[in-house]
């Protein structure tokens, strides 16, 4: 068994970040990665067309500032090339093509076993770690609802992680279901792409700019209240958007900031789209009750034919499918039991960096909590 301070699991922005924080505090670590490279959500599971959502500023890994010449929407090749430098900067290695498969807490040895096989080779490898980061991300895996007739569907069907560009949509009738940011986003690609699209929008959303999201997060930054910041956000988006009822867009009772905060759901940060609804381009249809061959039937009793669906219905955590004894950290869906701020620790030295549902900056914050804990811990007892 190889033996480990800390073990880290999972090379994106959270590993990375964990590492560099560790790294300045001089404690040493092991990450493991399933995947070829670091940050693998952006290089090889999201379309070519994105651009960090967020301001520069609330997206920066700790310790490495943007530069003033960053752009403040900065592209996707852009981040990644800001996330190599930052793996050069502080010198991170990750053991690549190395998926951990089980994690148990050995009551005697005081330290976790963590079992990983290489996905070259097959090959297995134990650690003895006595400080366990989990780091596998909300994202782990893309989310796909039942849907009544699903299996039956002849035409093409992916989840928004595998989607990189409209190209091959041209005059197809595509149907994106969910309409968070991707599927939003995906939706304006497909349809500027000559495809004939339309999007099932099933729940309330908040539709925002960027500049609107960008100056609510200014004011929440400087302690103006999250209500008084919402009205102003909704207010704002109403006389920007109009009233969207008719297009089947509603706003939640919750303003954005509050919502984001409560239950983490982002509003959609428009890229063209609403455009697109208003003038027709894109149609929208309620929720879907079955799929008849490759007819759909809405609940409101619409029917429609597609040749192709993408679904943009979010993602979920894996880290269940690894992860034994972190009961009293995660729950059944793989999320930390408690809520942000208390979510990042468990017992045993088990840790998590990036669930709280904060973006880059929630993740830049744990890094920092967890590795000044586990400093402050190694300096207050018996070396290991
Ligand atoms: C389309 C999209 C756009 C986004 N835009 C923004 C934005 O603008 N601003 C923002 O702040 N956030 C944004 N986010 C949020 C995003 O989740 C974070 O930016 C960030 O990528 C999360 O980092 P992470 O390291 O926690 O998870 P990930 O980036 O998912 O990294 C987890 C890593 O763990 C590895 N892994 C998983 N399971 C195992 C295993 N069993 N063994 C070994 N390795 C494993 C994975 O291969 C992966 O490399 C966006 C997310 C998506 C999907
Ligand atoms: C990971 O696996 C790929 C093939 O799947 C291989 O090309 C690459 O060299 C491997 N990387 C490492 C570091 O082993
Ligand atoms: C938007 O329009 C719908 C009906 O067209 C109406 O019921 C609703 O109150 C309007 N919303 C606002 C905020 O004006
Ligand atoms: C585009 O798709 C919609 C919904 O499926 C359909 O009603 C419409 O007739 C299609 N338009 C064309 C030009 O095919």
């Amino acid at each position: 068994m190889e033996k480990a301070l800390v073990l880290i699991v999972g090379a994106g922005p959270s590993g990375l970040a964990t590492a560099a924080c560790l790294s300045k505090l001089s404690v040493p670590y092991i990450i493991i990665e399933r995947e070829d490279c670091t940050a693998s959500l952006w290089r090889q599971h999201t379309y070519d067309r994105l651009k960090l959502h967020l301001a520069k500023e609330f997206c920066e890994m700790p310790h490495m500032p943007y530069t003033y010449s960053t752009p403040t929407y900065i592209p996707k090749i852009q981040f990644l090339r800001y996330v190599d430098d930052y793996v050069e900067h502080f010198n991170i290695c990750p053991k690549f093509n190395s998926s951990v498969e089980s994690c148990l807490y050995d009551e005697v040895q005081k330290h976790w076993v963590v079992t990983t096989r290489d996905q070259v080779n097959g090959i297995v490898t134990k650690y003895a770690a006595r400080f366990l980061v989990v780091a596998t991300g909300e994202n782990s895996a893309g989310n796909i609802p039942k849907i009544a007739g699903l299996d039956g569907f002849s035409g093409h069907v992916i989840h928004s992680s595998s989607f990189r560009s409209a190209n091959s949509y041209a005059r197809k009738r595509v149907l994106v279901v969910g309409c968070g940011n991707s599927g939003m986003e995906i939706a304006y690609d497909l349809s500027s792409h000559g495809a004939n699209t339309s999007i099932v929008i099933r729940s309330p959303l908040h539709v925002m700019t960027k500049e609107l999201i960008h100056l609510g997060m200014k004011l929440a930054s400087w302690r103006i209240p999250v209500k008084f910041v919402d009205f102003i956000l909704v207010v704002l988006a109403y006389v920007w958007f109009g009233n969207l009822s008719k297009y089947g867009i509603v706003r939640p009772n919750m303003g954005p900031l509050f919502l984001k905060a409560k239950t983490g759901r982002s509003a959609v940060i428009d890229v063209g789209t609403i455009n697109l609804i208003r003038k027709g381009d894109i149609k929208v249809f309620g929720p879907i009750s079955c799929i008849k061959g490759n007819v759909f039937e809405f609940d409101d009793g619409k029917e429609s034919y597609f040749d192709a669906i993408v679904f943009a219905t979010g993602y979920k955590s894996t880290a269940n499918n690894w992860l034994k004894n972190g009961e009293d950290m995660m729950n059944k869906e793989g999320m930390p039991k408690k809520d942000f701020p208390d979510h990042w620790k468990g017992s045993n030295g088990l840790y998590c960096v990036g669930f709280a549902r904060r973006g880059l900056s929630g993740i830049a914050q744990d890094a920092k909590t967890v590795a000044n804990d586990i400093k402050a811990f190694l300096d207050s007892s018996v070396p290991f």
